[in-house]
């Protein structure tokens, strides 16, 4: 069986971090995936919006997911390697070069992202945006959480 890990944040669940997933979970048998913690994202000076619990939820609702963990600092990734019994670590190319030092524990690759789109922006276009349009967005948004759930 070969297993593929990986970390993010994965706030307001996008096409890019779907394709990043399902490419992932195609090199091998299971796809484990950290998600950054609340208190790990302050670290790295992230906000999300949703909370760790959903964004857990979320990605775990997923059908290329086959486990999600927390991730809660930088360096337990050798440990996760390790317990995990981690073929290859996978990431967005953005991190191109940054876990090479993970080689000597699996194998690493780093995929190209999905152009045109990110967290980052979503948040810069939806604060733009006036408030009754936001509040039809985040019904939106909260209406698909509850798919999610309904779905479990
Ligand atoms: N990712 C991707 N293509 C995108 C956006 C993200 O392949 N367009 C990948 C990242 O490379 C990473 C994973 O999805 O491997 C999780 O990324 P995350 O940082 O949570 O998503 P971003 O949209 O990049 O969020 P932000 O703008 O806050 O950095």
């Amino acid at each position: 069986m070969k297993t593929i890990i990986t970390y993010g944040t994965f706030d307001l669940l996008h096409i890019g971090h779907i394709n990043m997933l399902e490419r992932l979970r195609a090199l091998g048998d299971r796809l484990i995936v950290g998600v950054s913690t609340d208190e790990f994202n302050a670290v790295k000076d992230k906000n999300s919006l949703y909370s760790y619990a959903d964004r857990a939820k979320i990605v775990g609702a997923l059908r290329c997911v086959d486990e999600v963990i927390p991730e809660n600092d930088w360096q337990q990734k050798r440990k996760d390697i390790e317990k995990y019994s981690v073929d290859i670590f996978g990431i967005g190319a953005d991190w191109q070069g940054k876990f090479d030092d993970l080689m000597s524990h699996c194998e690493v690759v780093y995929l190209p992202r999905t152009p045109s789109i990110s967290t980052t922006n979503l948040k810069k276009v939806l604060s733009k945006i006036d408030d009754t349009s936001i509040k039809k967005i985040k019904q939106g948004l909260d209406g698909v959480l509850e798919i999610v759930k309904a779905l479990e």
